[in-house]
């Protein structure tokens, strides 16, 4: 079994390339049973890159990322932060769907992706994020903020701060700031509060720019 996606990224910074290479990785067990690879998607010109946890149910199926109920509130969110997603690099910690079978076998339901398969594929990551050299780094959620930072960050400790992307594997200098995942604010039961503390860590996000 392999355990990085490392031998599956090309030594490029052509996302067409890179996004055509992903389709065949098999660097974590992900691969078997989700539909396809979730690539990042927008210009290498964009000045910020989000990056979510992993596809739902919905991008699996599309293969794009957040086109489903998180995405939608995403959208929403953006356009009320005078972010315009066309502008953003959208991308995902995790590129294939993690689900399990419920009951009856019929409805997929997300699962998170483990520590395992956030560093196996990180080579991911790191290629768009040298592909795209973004100045503004925002993380959905957990998995996206302990995918960069190390599994010791805390959101709740951390959420709309002004931090240093770390080097990774190559030096860049961007800014990073973390903050919840669309879903949670779906989960929500004070929703409106959690969606306007989201617009605001965006707003705050996109002044760095
Ligand atoms: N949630 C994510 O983290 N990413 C997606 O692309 C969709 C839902
Ligand atoms: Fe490769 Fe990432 Fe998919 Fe695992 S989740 S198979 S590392 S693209």
């Amino acid at each position: 079994m392999a355990t990085t996606a490392a031998d599956f990224v090309p030594e490029t910074k052509d996302l067409a390339r890179l996004r055509e290479a992903a389709a065949g990785c098999r660097g974590c067990d992900l691969y078997r049973d989700a539909t396809q690879t979730v690539f990042g998607e927008g210009t290498r010109r964009a000045r910020t890159m989000m990056i979510g946890e992993q596809p739902g149910d919905q991008e699996d199926r599309r293969g794009e990322p957040f086109v489903g109920p998180a995405g939608r509130l995403l959208d929403r969110a953006l356009e009320e932060s005078g972010i315009e997603r066309d502008g953003v690099y959208v991308t995902n910690a995790v590129k294939h769907f993690k689900f399990r079978r419920d009951d009856r076998g019929s409805r997929r339901i997300h699962k998170k992706p483990g520590r395992t398969e956030i560093v196996a594929c990180r080579p991911w990551l790191d290629a768009e994020l040298d592909a795209v050299n973004p100045d503004l780094v925002i993380l959905l959620g957990a998995t996206a903020a302990q995918a960069v930072f190390g599994p010791d960050f805390r959101i709740t400790e951390r959420r709309g701060e002004v931090l240093d992307l770390p080097g990774g594997s190559k030096a860049r200098d961007a800014r990073a700031v973390a903050t919840v995942h669309p879903s949670s604010i779906l989960r929500s039961r004070e929703r409106d509060e959690a969606y306007a503390a989201f617009v605001a860590d965006l707003k705050a996000a996109v002044a760095v720019l």
